[in-house]
């Protein structure tokens, strides 16, 4: 069983919030509560204190105590097909730029599969780990992490803060709130008959969509393409230079920019 100093809170009528002083990674945590425990839906785990953030591919994920958020949230799903699961990235990815378009953060879009970036500088990622039951997806961890009101990433140059971006301190328990409540919304009843529609609404958000980019392969070779948006199953898709479109998992391209 998990020990922790936590207090929890019911805002609205069915959510509860886990506050832990510190811990290794809201995520890790919040996937070992599922596994021992029935938790109930929307449930959601926050700390000011990350020790071992997790980033996607297996990148870590620093960031400073009191200037920023780092949550997990939990989510089941009833009917959602595994060949669907990128539509809840999209909605997540969605769900937090809304809010952030609402709070005037400028010039906000989505870098593939779901960085969110102000004016070309990442202000939020999003670690998602999906628990699969047969060919449906049961529940869903959605790990986030803001930058909210930090001045200065050493070493850091292509990330920023909403502080940075607006040139306003926001409070982060309001700007939590705001997007736990959307994100919750849009992920309610959700199926996959929305993968569709919501492809769309995410590929009017992407990064650099039908701009001509530079694109690095594992092997450190580079090539121009077009993003033209992403695949029935989520992935990147670029069209090369030999007019072909190809289709790239994370693990296989990334956007040079
Ligand atoms: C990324 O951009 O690589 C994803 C970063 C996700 C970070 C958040 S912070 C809260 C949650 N707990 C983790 O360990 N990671 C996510």
């Amino acid at each position: 069983m998990i020990r922790h100093n936590s207090v929890i809170l019911n805002i609205f009528i069915v959510l509860n919030i886990i506050k832990l002083n510190a811990i290794d990674s809201t995520n890790s945590y919040l996937k070992q509560l599922a596994k021992e425990t029935f938790l109930q839906d929307e449930t959601v785990v926050i700390t000011n204190h990350q020790t071992s953030g997790r980033g996607q591919m297996g990148n870590g994920w620093i960031s400073k105590d009191g200037e920023s958020l780092t949550f997990s949230m939990f989510k089941r799903f009833d009917c959602l097909l595994v060949e669907r699961q990128f539509i809840i990235s999209m909605v997540v990815s969605l769900g937090i730029i809304e809010v952030l378009k609402a709070l005037n953060v400028p010039d906000i879009s989505i870098k593939w599969p779901n960085d969110i970036l102000s004016a070309k500088k990442k202000v939020g990622g999003i670690l998602i780990e999906n628990v699969l039951e047969s060919t449906s997806v049961k529940y869903s961890v959605i790990g986030i992490g803001i930058n909210v009101n930090e001045t200065s990433f050493l070493n850091l140059p292509q990330a920023s803060s909403l502080k940075l971006e607006t040139g306003i301190a926001f409070t982060l328990e309001e700007v939590l709130q705001l997007i736990l409540k959307n994100v919750f919304k849009k992920l309610q009843n959700l199926s996959e008959k929305n993968f569709f529609e919501m492809k769309q609404y995410y590929e009017s958000n992407l990064f650099k969509k039908e701009t001509v980019s530079v694109f690095e392969t594992p092997d450190g070779s580079r090539f121009n393409g077009i993003i033209k948006g992403i695949s029935e199953i989520g992935e990147l898709s670029v069209k090369t230079e030999n007019d072909d479109l190809q289709n790239f998992q994370l693990k296989e391209v990334k956007l040079i920019y």
